[in-house]
């Protein structure tokens, strides 16, 4: 098995910050695990000139892309090699199917299920727009049935742009203080020795509070405002009160946007025309995770409830989003949850 690309820096402030007993192989094995498939699917993405079709469809219809298949299957290589983790599932297979059986040895408790969407960002990949993983981390050997805001421990966005980076968000229980790191990818060089590691850029993401220069927003799917009065009135109100307008159509990209500057609100809302979309396991939870610990909010966009409040029945739940800086966030739930608007 090949030396992990986590650095001995980013494993040695995993473990300084998880003050929690009985975690190590959250900071030893599977973050780590966790960011090496990242760096797997950055490198097969720098060499995948054609993004295709791949001809067949997920379990939830979608039709599946060349490089959803290659990046599901970079991810599950590296989630085996962990002993910890009990179950995985993913986007393109949305069942929870054992990875590693229950520990024999028992000098580790730690038992986790792993959740992710191995390529988010079909849509905007043709063109080579920035597009990401999204993992999250969750205690026990499945993610079904329990609150995701205790059993959902850890969640990791990779991010594929011309840098690859990586969030990762931890709440763990008894461990008091959330955790938001961004971390930078080196690759490989001859010049400096350098076999490729990750490094941190910020131990400490944190969304601002109150009101910074430059706010800004990102309207996802932007056409359910044409019948949505509500949502229409509050990307006016964003318009006239100067905000700057950023969205790529890619949901890490985005929310990572901002994280590293601070400020944002990001708003994909379900109408009657049109049908939530992000799925709470892969997607939502995940995300919502990173918002939380980075000090924002995340909540459903059709109940207002936080995403990390309902347990889940089962892994095709779906939702449409809030989230972003906690003010802007409560904002736009009084916006859109005006009774006048049809
Ligand atoms: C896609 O963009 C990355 C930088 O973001 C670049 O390194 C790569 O060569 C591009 N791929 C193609 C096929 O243009």
């Amino acid at each position: 098995m090949s030396p992990s690309l986590a650095t001995a820096a980013v494993t040695k402030h995993l473990q300084s910050v998880i003050t929690a007993k009985g975690r190590d192989a959250l900071s030893t094995s599977v973050l780590p695990a966790l960011l090496d498939g990242i760096v797997a699917v950055a490198v097969a993405l720098r060499a995948a000139h054609h993004v295709a079709l791949a001809g067949g469809t997920n379990a939830f219809g979608d039709d599946q892309l060349n490089v959803d298949v290659t990046a599901e299957h970079l991810i599950r290589e590296a989630l085996a090699r962990c002993p910890t983790v009990a179950t995985a599932s993913s986007e393109e297979d949305p069942v929870e199917r054992t990875v590693s059986p229950p520990a024999t040895s028992s000098s580790s408790s730690e038992v986790y299920t792993v959740a992710f969407d191995p390529l988010d960002g079909s849509s905007i990949i043709a063109p080579n727009w920035t597009v990401g993983t999204i993992a999250g981390i969750w205690d026990g050997a499945t993610a079904l049935g329990s609150r995701p805001a205790d059993a959902q421990v850890a969640s990791v966005l990779g991010v594929y742009g011309p840098r690859t980076t990586a969030i990762v968000a931890l709440r763990v229980p008894g461990h008091q203080q959330p955790v938001c790191l961004d971390l930078g990818y080196t690759e490989p060089s001859s010049a400096n020795n350098n076999n490729g590691s990750w490094d941190i850029v910020h131990e400490n993401v944190r969304l601002s509070s109150g009101t910074p220069k430059t706010r800004y927003f990102a309207p996802a799917n932007a056409r359910a405002a044409a019948d949505d009065n509500n949502y229409r009135d509050l990307i006016l109100h964003y318009i006239t009160n100067k905000y700057t307008l950023r969205y790529s159509g890619g949901l890490v990209p985005d929310l990572v946007h901002m994280l590293v500057k601070a400020h944002g609100i990001y708003l994909s809302p379900v109408t009657a025309a049109s049908k939530a979309k992000l799925r709470r396991l892969y997607e939502l939870c995940p995300v919502a995770l990173v918002l939380e610990c980075a000090g924002g909010k995340a909540v459903d966009a059709a109940t207002f409830a936080s995403v990390l409040d309902t347990p889940l029945a089962d892994t095709d739940e779906r939702g449409g989003l809030i989230c972003g800086t906690a003010e802007e966030v409560d904002k736009a739930v009084a916006w859109l949850g005006k009774t006048e608007a049809n």
